[in-house]
């Protein structure tokens, strides 16, 4: 709400529109005035009002048809409208407070009573304003807990996955070391003839030519693994970008691999020319984690199990479905999944948000995600989709 509340009169009387203003500047408000409907709509849309003022009868656009605009635009509906008009007529009265008017006033009004009304719904929009602003702070924070404790889960098979190619880096480095040393005390030696030192610079490389070679591609396997730790970890991606789902997939499908890859084959299949999409690329992989990491706990470990993953263009939408050949959900379950704190794992396995906090991510892109058990209880399938065009800039911000 603005420091000084603002205040749109619209009425088609220009001393009617005197009588509010005088009534309500000296009271610390801001008053703006519109004579007609389209203008008031044409100020909706370029200043920040927390109250409108709308008679009913005027010519051209009425205020019910006024009202009825304001309550369906996403960026108005939460203006409270108070309606004053001289039709003392009930019909009316429910006419406007059906179409989503906060109040009605009947002219001639006792000031004061006009002055009490527009100060309590003023109050009540603070209210109502600092109760959302709470409910977004808390939805942050959620989505900031679901990730770290995401990655604290992540985090005894990520150090597993990094040590792998260290160990080699190491081993390698040892053997090419040791060569460099055989070769070195070789050359130096006086008793080495021409021929022998030819023979072990033809042994050093035909040994070792691909030693580094090998270290390097163990020094990037740990800087994909670090990169993608990060990506995720980080605080303060704000806002959406143009980003492809299927990086997402791979960064998520990287930090998940010690989860997977003993006992999961991974299939994915990209459709070709897929558009990015409107989004923040942190909270999708986000969402991809708790996909594949969910899939991962619903698979017998002591079986083989198949993660596969579709990345599709579906009308207006990219499609991804990741689908597992666990046991599926229990029918009875398939809308309690999505609650905050459910959970079928022990404490130390699950806190039970990480559903309900990639639902709310992929509501906040104007997307959809959702599970159904696969034919003949062949495991479970999560389908997300996000609009292509959605170039509406996100708030967003951790
Ligand atoms: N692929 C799946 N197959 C079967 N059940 C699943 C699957 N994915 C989720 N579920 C069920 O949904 C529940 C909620 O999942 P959610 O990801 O929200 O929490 P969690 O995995 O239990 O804990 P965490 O917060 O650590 O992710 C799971 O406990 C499980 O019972
Ligand atoms: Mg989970």
């Amino acid at each position: 709400m603005n420091q000084q509340p603002v205040i749109l009169c619209v009425d088609d009387e220009a001393h009617n529109l005197s009588l509010l203003e005088a009534l309500l500047v000296p009271r610390g408000y801001k008053t703006l005035l519109a004579n007609d409907g389209k203008s008031a709509l044409i100020m909706l849309r370029s200043e920040q009002v927390d109250l409108v003022l709308l008679d009913v009868m005027m010519p051209g656009m009425d205020g019910f048809e006024v009202c009825r605009r304001i309550k369906a635009d996403r960026a108005t509906c939460h203006i409270p409208v108070l309606f004053i008009t001289s039709l003392d007529d009930s019909a009316v009265e429910i006419r406007g407070l059906d179409l989503g008017a906060a109040d009605y006033l009947v002219k001639p009004f006792v000031p004061a009573v006009l002055q009490a009304r527009v100060q309590t719904h003023l109050a009540l929009k603070a209210h109502r304003d600092r109760m959302e602003e709470l409910a977004e702070e808390r939805a942050k924070q959620l989505v900031h807990a679901d990730r770290l404790s995401t990655l604290g889960t992540l985090a005894a098979g990520i150090a597993h996955e990094i040590n792998t190619p260290l160990f080699y880096i190491i081993c390698f480095a040892q053997v090419l070391l040791s060569d460099i040393q055989k070769l070195t005390s070789q050359m130096t030696s006086t008793e080495t003839s021409e021929a022998t030192l030819r023979d072990a610079w033809q042994l050093f490389i035909e040994k070792d030519a691909d030693v580094p070679v090998k270290i390097a591609e163990g020094a990037n396997r740990i800087r994909v693994i670090m990169e993608s730790m990060r990506k995720f970890s980080c605080q303060g991606q704000v806002g959406k970008a143009p980003v492809s789902l299927d990086d997402c997939i791979e960064n998520a499908l990287t930090l998940c691999h010690n989860e997977l890859k003993y006992h999961v084959t991974v299939h994915k299949e990209v459709a070709a020319d897929l558009e990015p999409v409107m989004a923040n690329g942190q909270q999708m992989e986000q969402v991809f984690v708790n996909l594949f990491k969910n899939a991962a706990d619903a698979m017998d470990k002591k079986k083989k199990g198949t993660l596969t993953i579709t990345l599709c263009r579906e009308n207006d939408f990219i499609r991804c479905t990741v689908e597992d050949n666990g046991p599926g959900i229990h029918p009875q379950q398939l809308d309690m999944i999505w609650e905050p704190f459910f959970s079928t794992k022990d404490a130390e396995t699950g806190t039970g948000l990480g559903l309900s906090v990639s639902r709310g991510i992929i509501k906040d892109h104007q997307g959809r995600i959702w599970a159904e058990n696969r034919e003949q209880g062949e495991g479970a399938r999560f389908v997300v989709e996000l609009p292509v065009k959605n170039n509406q800039q996100n708030d967003f911000v951790e």
